[in-house]
C-alpha cells in the first residue's frame, strides 16, 4: 500500500518549515499521499478546537503525520489544551524519540550522537492540575505499562542503531514511588530482552547527573530512556549539541500511528521572516522514513543532505537557502551521498 501523510502546518513558523519538508518527501518518495489538517492556537481560535475530530480521523486514516507547530495563550484559556499534547494523548502516540547529531561545520561540538527516547503520556504531562488557594497541585502520574513500553521502544532503537550504552534516567532517590517504579520496570524489561543489544552496558542515573553530563559530556550518552518530563527537558538540552532547536527533530509513535514533529514551537519572534531553519521539520520527515515507512536508505540520504547544506554554511534567507542546498543534493546525480 503506498504510504500516505497527514499534513498539520499549524501554528507560527510550522506554515514555513512544513511545506519544505514536503518538498523534500515529494523529491525522494514520489508515492506518498497527502491529506492536509488543522490543529493548533489558530485553530482554536477560528473554530473553537485545537484538535478537529477530522484531524484526528485523518492522522489515524493516514498512519503518519508531520506537525509543524502549536503556539499555546500561555494563560489558562477556557476549552484550550494544546494540540500536540491533544494529539499525542488521543492517539495513544506513547514514545517520543528525539535524536541529537552533531554536524561537523556546523554544530557547536563534534562527537555527539545520541537518542533520548522519553514516555510520552504520563508523568506531569496528565494536566491534572489544581489550585486551591495560594497552593496548586499537579499530578505526576507513573505506570508500570507505560514504563516497560517505553523501554521496548528504547531497547528496539538501541538494537537497530547497534548502540553500546543504555542510559535509564530517573530521580527515584527522591520519588521512590513514581521514579521507583519506572527503574524497576525498565530494568526488567532489559533483563528479559533478546535482540542484538541484549548485553549492553545498562547505566543508571539520576536527572541532575543527567542534566549536568549532558551539558559537559554529551558525547557520553547514546540511548536515554525516560520518563516524560524528564525527557523533555534532556533533549531539549541534547538539542543544543546537534545547533540548536532549528535543526532537533522528533517522533511520536504509537501502534499503528506516528506523528513526526520539529522540536521547535512557533517561533513567533522569527515567523514571517524567513529566518526559520526547515532542518527540524525535514529531520523529522527522515524519522517517518525510517521508523514508520522502513526506508532507512532514504532517511540516510535525506539525513545526510541536510548536514552537508548545514556544514556548508547556512545563510539568510536561512528557510529558502537550506531547502534550496537540500533540494540541490538530493536531485544531483549521486543522490546526496558524496
Ligand atoms: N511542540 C510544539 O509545538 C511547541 C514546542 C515549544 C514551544 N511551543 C510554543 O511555541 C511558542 C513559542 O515558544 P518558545 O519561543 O518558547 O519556543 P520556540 O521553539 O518557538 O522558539 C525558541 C527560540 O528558538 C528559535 N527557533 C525556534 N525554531 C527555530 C527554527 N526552526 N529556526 C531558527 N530559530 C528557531 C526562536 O526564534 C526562538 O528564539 C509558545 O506558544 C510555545 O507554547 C510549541
Amino acid at each position: 500500500m503506498e504510504p500516505r501523510l497527514c499534513v498539520i502546518p499549524g501554528d507560527g513558523i510550522g506554515q514555513e518549515v512544513v511545506p519544505v519538508a514536503v518538498q523534500v518527501l515529494r523529491t525522494v518518495l514520489p508515492e506518498v499521499r497527502y491529506e492536509r489538517a488543522e490543529a493548533g492556537w489558530e485553530c482554536f481560535r477560528s473554530r473553537g478546537v485545537a484538535v478537529p475530530p477530522e484531524t484526528l480521523d485523518a492522522v489515524r486514516r493516514c498512519g503518519a503525520a508531520l506537525f509543524g507547530a502549536t503556539a499555546s495563550p500561555g494563560r489558562v484559556v477556557p476549552g484550550y489544551r494544546s494540540a500536540i499534547l491533544t494529539l499525542r494523548q488521543q492517539l495513544g502516540l506513547y514514545a517520543n524519540i528525539r535524536p541529537a547529531a552533531s554536524t561537523a561545520g556546523f554544530s557547536p561540538r563534534t562527537g555527539v550522537d545520541l537518542v533520548v527516547v522519553r514516555e510520552n503520556t504520563e508523568d506531569l504531562y496528565v494536566g491534572r492540575e489544581t489550585r486551591s488557594g495560594d497552593v496548586a497541585v499537579a499530578e505526576r502520574v507513573i505506570s508500570a505499562t507505560a514504563s516497560r513500553r517505553i523501554a521496548r521502544v528504547a531497547l528496539r532503537i538501541a538494537d537497530t542503531r547497534g548502540a553500546k550504552k543504555l542510559t535509564i534516567v530517573h530521580k527515584a532517590n527522591v520519588l521512590p514511588v513514581t521514579d521507583g517504579l519506572f527503574r524497576d520496570s525498565v530494568r526488567e524489561v532489559v533483563a528479559g530482552w533478546d535482540g542484538p543489544s541484549a548485553g549492553i552496558e545498562v547505566e543508571e542515573t539520576y536527572v541532575d547527573v543527567a542534566a549536568l553530563r549532558m551539558v559537559g559530556a554529551p558525547e557520553s550518552f547514546d540511548v536515554v530512556v525516560t520518563t516524560n518530563l524528564f525527557g523533555d527537558i534532556l533533549s531539549d538540552a541534547a538539542a543544543h549539541w546537534s545547533g540548536g532547536l532549528g535543526v532537533a527533530p522528533s517522533l511520536n509513535l504509537g501502534d499503528g500511528v506516528a506523528i513526526a514533529e520539529p522540536v521547535h514551537g512557533s517561533a513567533p519572534d522569527i515567523a514571517g521572516t524567513g529566518a526559520a531553519n526547515p532542518a527540524a521539520a525535514i529531520l523529522s520527515v527522515a524519522m517517518l522514513l525510517e521508523h514508520v515507512w522502513e526506508r532507512p536508505d532514504l532517511a540516510r540520504r535525506v539525513t545526510h543532505a541536510v548536514g552537508s547544506a548545514l556544514a556548508g554554511g547556512v545563510h539568510p534567507p536561512v528557510l529558502s537557502s537550506v531547502r534550496d542546498t537540500v533540494l540541490h543534493l538530493l536531485e544531483s546525480s549521486d543522490g546526496g551521498t558524496s
